[in-house]
């Protein structure tokens, strides 16, 4: 394993003014934000949705890097180019989801655990050999106000994340840590913290008992926000100081980035608590993005399968890339959602 290759590519995904477009939703997932939209839930019309993200002309200006999927990572445009060039031609690093899916956790109702260690190694080879240089794994973290998330669950999900890092950090990828507390349901801030914390608590464990270098990986964490159903909303600066806090209390000075996703938050909002994240110039990490909706739904709506929408479509990725890019810099403000 060559760890100074490793460090080099997590901060090149970290790097100043940029972050990751996650554009890695599974074949049913993307199936079923196409039908939103009224699209076919066809393979070339999941082809198409991701030939026009990666070929929205000038997105490494703001993005650093693309998470793919199994069944993009083997695409090619309309005109036959590889995916996997476009991005790199692009300027941009390639990623690739790993992990096969969250299922029902048995014995714990209403809880998840991430599948996908079987094979792992030989599939990582594999998506080397197509040219990926970081990988990504999302555990998800069903909460409420009293028994959500069990220790089991969090402690179930922390080994596979451990598991699968390593087995990355061995292969030349860089991992993407993703532990993901829900924003489903009517807690509190003030909870959210809490699980937060716990989660992040046991992961890093799981991470250091295991072996992986923290120096070469990348944390993917939730913000720190009250349950979409809870009365009491927060402001951007009240995530941001609950976030920040959460994240130097568990979080290792080690770690040489921070990328976070945006679980459902609106794309301006997403931006304003980002930029808000930046007031705190002494983090030990640059607090950077990996956003899948926040960047993509907007696009997603215009584009609505219309070839003549093409390019307003991409224009509006590429605006909400330039304001979390903005957002990396404290330089985003709700100006810039003007028409
Ligand atoms: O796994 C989820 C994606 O990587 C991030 O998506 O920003 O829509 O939560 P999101």
């Amino acid at each position: 394993m060559n760890t100074s290759a490793l460090a080099d590519t997590a901060r090149a995904m970290v790097a100043q003014g940029k972050g990751l477009l996650a554009m890695d939703e599974s074949i049913v997932t993307c199936n079923r934000r196409l039908a939103e939209v009224g699209i076919a839930e066809t393979r070339e019309n999941r082809r198409a949705w991701r030939e026009l993200l990666l070929t929205a002309p000038g997105l490494g200006a703001s993005i650093s890097g693309v998470i793919l999927v199994d069944e993009t990572i083997r695409q090619a445009t309309a005109g036959g180019t590889a995916f996997v060039r476009v991005a790199r031609d692009a300027g941009l690093l390639v990623g690739i989801k790993v992990d096969t899916g969250a299922q029902a956790m048995a014995m714990h109702r209403g809880e998840k655990v991430t599948e996908g260690l079987d094979g792992l190694r030989a599939r990582l080879e594999t998506y080397v050999g197509l040219g990926a240089s970081f990988a990504k794994w999302r555990a998800v973290l069903a909460i409420d106000d009293a028994r959500l998330p069990t220790a089991a669950c969090i402690a179930a999900n922390a080994h596979a994340l451990a598991r699968y890092a390593a087995l990355c950090q061995e292969s030349g990828l860089v991992p993407i840590i993703e532990p993901e507390v829900l924003m489903d349901g009517p807690h509190t801030q003030a909870r959210c913290q809490e699980v937060t914390e716990a989660v992040l608590r046991s992961v890093f464990r799981q991470l250091v008992r295991q072996g992986v270098v923290l120096e070469a990986m990348i944390l993917k964490p939730n913000m720190v926000v009250a349950g979409l159903a809870c009365p009491a909303q927060n402001t951007a600066t009240q995530v941001a100081e609950a976030t920040v806090q959460c994240l130097r209390r568990v979080a290792p000075a080690a770690v040489p980035g921070i990328a976070f996703l945006s679980g459902g938050q609106p794309g301006d909002a997403a931006s304003a608590r980002l930029n808000a994240l930046q007031a705190f110039k002494r983090t030990p990490w640059p607090l950077s993005f990996s956003f899948g909706r926040a960047l993509q739904q907007p696009a997603l709506g215009i584009w609505a399968g219309q070839a003549a929408h093409r390019a307003a479509a991409q224009e509006a990725l590429l605006h909400r890339a330039r304001c979390n890019a903005a957002a990396t810099l404290g330089r985003y403000s709700a100006a810039m959602e003007a028409p």
